[in-house]
């Protein structure tokens, strides 16, 4: 059996059905099973990280995917070694790949953390380090749906944007087939896009015209305060992560391709399968 961690999350939630269609029995995590939506054919279990019994969540499982929310370095300490207890034989982690180009930000020091712990525990391990996920532009979606407009901080880099189903069919494979053990994978799109190109592309997939407007750091932190009351803490944290991820986020590693033997999905593909979300409210 195979134990999802993060299990309705943006990863988890494509995760859970490749599993099961792999002929996998799969166990899921989440903090509340009645709202959670997870495929039926799964076994849901509740849990909370911060509090569970460990033991009890790992009890008969051979392989766990590993994902904590808030990128918890001291959760996956307690997960990798509570599941080397319980006999697990694969550990999966889902890292970064700040992790790779050896960023100094809170998030990628993090995962390195919590990668080493995998890599200590005892059970066999794979590590998938993805760069920026195509999801999250849909934080452009408020200023979409409200004036058909995307503000952009003006040092915003050209990306290599992954789609989060081609990084949960790798997840499947590994945790589904042999030869990955001891395998650490960088994970990205098959190309790099400007902001300026994405925004063309999703603008093509809405069949409307979208308004490109970069402005400057100091602008955009004022905008997340005023329209999301993000506290400026997490926002210079968001800034910190951007700065450092800048310089490589236009690698493209062709692992995608390479693990499941056909080209990673586009941003195009992502934009079409999402157009109805930024329906425009009048
Ligand atoms: N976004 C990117 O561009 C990017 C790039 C590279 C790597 N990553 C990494 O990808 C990972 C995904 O993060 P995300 O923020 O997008 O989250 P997510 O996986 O979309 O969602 C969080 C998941 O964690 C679960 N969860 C939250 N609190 C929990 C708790 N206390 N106990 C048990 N489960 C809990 C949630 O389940 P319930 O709510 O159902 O309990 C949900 O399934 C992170 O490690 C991030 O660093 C992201």
């Amino acid at each position: 059996m195979i134990f999802v961690l993060g299990a309705t999350g943006k990863v988890g939630r494509h995760l859970v059905p490749a599993l099961l269609d792999a002929g996998a029995e799969v166990r899921a995590l989440t903090r509340d099973p009645a709202k959670a939506r997870i495929d039926p054919r799964a076994e849901a279990v509740r849990g909370d990280l911060g509090t569970a019994d460990l033991p009890a969540l790992l009890d008969g499982a051979d392989r766990v995917f590993v994902l904590t929310p808030g990128h918890n370095a001291e959760q996956e300490v307690a997960v990798a070694g509570a599941a080397a207890q319980a006999g697990v034989t694969h550990l999966v982690k889902l890292s970064t790949t700040g992790v790779y180009f050896g960023q100094k930000d809170p998030i990628s020091v993090a995962h390195a953390e919590g990668e080493q712990a995998v890599r200590e525990a005892g059970p066999a391990w794979t590590i998938l380090r993805p760069g920026a996920f195509m999801d999250n532009r849909f934080a452009w979606l408020p200023s979409i749906q409200e004036e058909d407009a995307v503000y952009v901080p003006d040092t915003d880099p050209p990306s290599a944007l992954i789609h989060v189903r081609d990084i949960a069919a790798v997840a499947a494979l590994v945790l589904t087939t042999s030869g990955h053990e001891g395998a650490t994978y960088e994970l990205t799109g098959g190309e790099a896009l400007t902001t300026r190109q994405q925004v063309d592309i999703l603008a093509e997939a809405l069949g409307r015209p979208l308004k490109y407007v970069e402005e400057s750091e100091s602008a955009a932190k004022d905008r997340l305060i005023r329209k999301f009351g993000w506290p400026a803490q997490a926002i210079d944290g968001l800034f910190a992560l951007k700065r450092e991820s800048a310089p490589n986020e236009h690698v493209v590693f062709d692992t995608v391709e390479r693990l499941l033997g056909r080209p990673p999905l586009t941003f195009a593909a992502w934009a079409r399968e999402n157009a109805s979300a930024y329906h425009r409210h009048e």
